[in-house]
């Protein structure tokens, strides 16, 4: 199909990936020939703007996928459920934010930099992997190609947009709450998050970790093609509105690279920022990466408990290169390679 005839359209429009996705759009100059903008019926008479043009959002049904070539969902899994055999039925190619089909053995799950070749073999739905993978991910492929990597241990500190629009208003009126000396009240995740941090908002399984500790685990080893990487995770939900950072520590098969090594293998990396400035003690910051496509990586050190290992720091949107931006490279991908 060419690139100047696509009708795509955004399900999960009002969401807080959805209308960053619009943003990015628009950025990326991304090529349509029509944009549909779908949500439930709660956004009915509501419009969204790209390009210059508004755009009304319309309730998603089975039957406007027959009039759309591609669909970037991220209205959650159930939404995704819903309508993944409409779409196909109706030759309409979905690109998908949420968890639903992340693992399916016929389902690519891509971060473009990394393992963009798996679109070649998608069958008509493509996943883009959990927020703290990608950002984590990021950092750890380019430094992965300088000597095989045995263990990954990560800890995050995830902002609250990562649980959608709601969330992130949440902690807006929670801080207003209690700096005016009233009780900050949870209402949208189950524990006050004003001035507080908490376990993932996720399921424990009976491993005991977290649902998004499972995504990061299982998903990291999907993209990497590595099933015996040794992954282990603590996903922590922090009072920051956007952008998830994470401590990583990484230990190699054999000897460790230099860190001269590892700065160039990042620094050349696309869609990484190496902030590394123990002069001045300036390293990733959620703030600093907010808004932004590269993923910020720093504290770039040798781990002096164990002589195969190092220790980084990593920040990144994920909103942006988390979510929207992932799915936007991934319909690039696509047109580029005359894909759908
Ligand atoms: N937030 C992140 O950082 C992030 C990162 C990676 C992946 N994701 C995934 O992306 C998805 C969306 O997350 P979010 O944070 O953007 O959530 P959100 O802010 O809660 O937005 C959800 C969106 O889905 C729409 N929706 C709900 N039910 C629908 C239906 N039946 N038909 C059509 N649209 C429907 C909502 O429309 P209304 O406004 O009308 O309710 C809204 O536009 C989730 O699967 C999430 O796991 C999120």
């Amino acid at each position: 199909m060419h690139k100047d005839h696509i009708r795509l359209a955004v399900v999960g429009a009002t969401g807080a990936v959805g209308t960053e996705m619009f943003r990015i759009l628009e950025q990326r100059n991304f090529p349509f020939a029509s944009l549909r903008a779908f949500a439930s019926e709660r956004s009915v008479g509501k419009t969204i703007r790209c390009k210059g043009k508004a755009y009304p959002i319309e309730v998603a049904t089975p039957e406007v996928f027959k009039d759309l070539d591609i669909a970037l969902f991220s209205a959650g899994s159930e939404t995704t459920k819903l309508f993944r055999d409409a779409a196909k039925k109706g030759g309409c190619l979905i690109i998908d934010n949420s968890s639903a089909f992340r693992m399916e053995r016929d389902v690519p799950l891509v971060i473009p930099e990394i393992n963009g070749d798996d679109i070649k073999a998608h069958k008509g739905l493509i996943a883009v992997p959990n927020c703290s993978a990608i950002v984590m991910l990021m950092a750890v492929c380019p430094i992965s190609k300088l000597s095989p990597i045995k263990r990954i241990v990560v800890s995050t500190y995830q902002a609250v947009s990562g649980a959608g629009a709601k969330a992130l208003a949440e902690l807006e009126e929670q801080t207003q709450d209690f700096v005016a000396g009233k009780q900050p009240v949870a209402k949208v995740l189950p524990h006050q998050i004003a001035f507080n941090l908490f376990s993932h908002n996720t399921a424990i399984n009976e491993a005991g970790y977290n649902g998004e500790e499972w995504k990061l685990i299982h998903e990291s080893k999907k993209i990497l093609h590595n099933d015996s990487l040794a992954i282990t995770a603590t996903c922590v939900r922090v009072p920051v509105m956007r952008a998830h950072s994470e401590s990583v520590n990484i230990e190699f098969k054999d000897a460790r690279p230099t860190l001269e090594h590892i700065h160039k293998a990042l620094a050349e990396f696309p869609g990484v920022k190496v902030v590394d400035d123990r002069e001045n003690n300036y390293f990733p910051m959620p703030l600093d990466a907010s808004g932004k496509d590269d993923i910020l990586v720093g504290r770039i050190r040798n781990d002096i408990s164990n002589p195969k290992a190092i220790d980084l720091f990593v920040s990144g949107d994920q909103l942006r290169k988390g979510a929207a931006l992932d799915a936007v490279q991934i319909a690039e991908y696509l047109v580029k390679n005359d894909l759908f």
